[in-house]
């Protein structure tokens, strides 16, 4: 039996929005979907659902695997979009520098799921693997990038750098986590920083000048990804 995460209280009069929040945070990194790990918000999981069905991508590549939750709940929701005729086979890569724990949990929710899961043990920061990854899917297929690795500098630019080229027109890039670096969001000083540096630095790039910050898509007030749902622009005309 898979334990829940311990629930979080509220008071309306008594309880800071704050304090709420870093229950909240707490929280979620002792979250799972069907037994597996997974480290994101409820509100930010509905939010996928919508730039899952807006966009319809053929395959999800995550950056930052962790236990396979975020890989195993794409997926379904992939395998969801199939069954609606939207695409013709869920596909997700999902990269990590280690991977023994994920696939070993992933085996265990889903035995069969190394057919539409590919887990690629990998470093973000290694020049070569878009190249990789590339190999690993048909001649343009569509895809929602998301990066949730290390959430610091190098690696959140490498993920831009290496992967924004993967997200179609209209398609999404979301960088996670830029909470690190918003002060108030921030539960201790060894959190690391960077992300949103990163992501104001490379959308000032000539391939970042594609990508628009879609912070309409912060829905449900509360998200961990402050300024991290990137949409490509349509080309004009398009
Ligand atoms: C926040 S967790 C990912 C959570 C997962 N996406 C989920 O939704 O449950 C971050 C993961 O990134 C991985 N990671 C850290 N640095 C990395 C790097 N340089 N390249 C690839 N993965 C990295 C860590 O090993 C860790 O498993």
């Amino acid at each position: 039996m898979h334990e829940l995460p311990p629930s979080v209280g509220i008071e309306l009069t008594r309880t800071s929005l704050q304090e709420y929040w870093l229950g909240r945070l707490s929280q979620h990194v002792l979250d799972s979907y069907a037994g597996v790990p997974l480290a994101k918000f409820p509100e930010d999981l509905r939010t996928y659902e919508h730039l899952i069905w807006l966009a319809r991508p053929d395959v999800v590549i995550e950056i930052g695997t962790y236990g396979g939750g975020g890989a195993l709940w794409l997926r379904d929701r992939l395998r969801t979009l199939a069954t609606y005729g939207h695409i013709s086979r869920p596909h997700v890569i999902s990269v990590d520098l280690d991977l023994s724990q994920a696939s070993a949990l992933l085996a265990r929710a889903d035995p069969r799921y190394a057919e539409e899961i590919t887990l690629v043990e990998a470093d973000i920061l290694d020049p070569a693997l878009p190249a990789r990854v590339e190999d690993l899917m048909p001649a343009r297929t569509r895809c929602l990038v998301i990066e949730d690795s290390a959430h610091v500098y190098d690696t959140t630019w490498a993920a831009l750098a290496g992967f924004a080229a993967f997200v179609p027109e209209g398609g999404f890039f979301v960088v996670e986590d830029g909470c690190v670096d918003v002060e108030e969001m921030r539960p201790a000083e060894d959190w690391p920083r960077g992300v949103l540096p990163a992501v104001r630095d490379w959308l000032r790039t000539p391939e970042g000048e594609d990508f628009t910050v879609r912070r309409d898509l912060e829905l449900y007030g509360i998200s961990c990804h402050p300024e991290g749902f990137l949409q490509r622009r349509p080309k004009a005309g398009g």
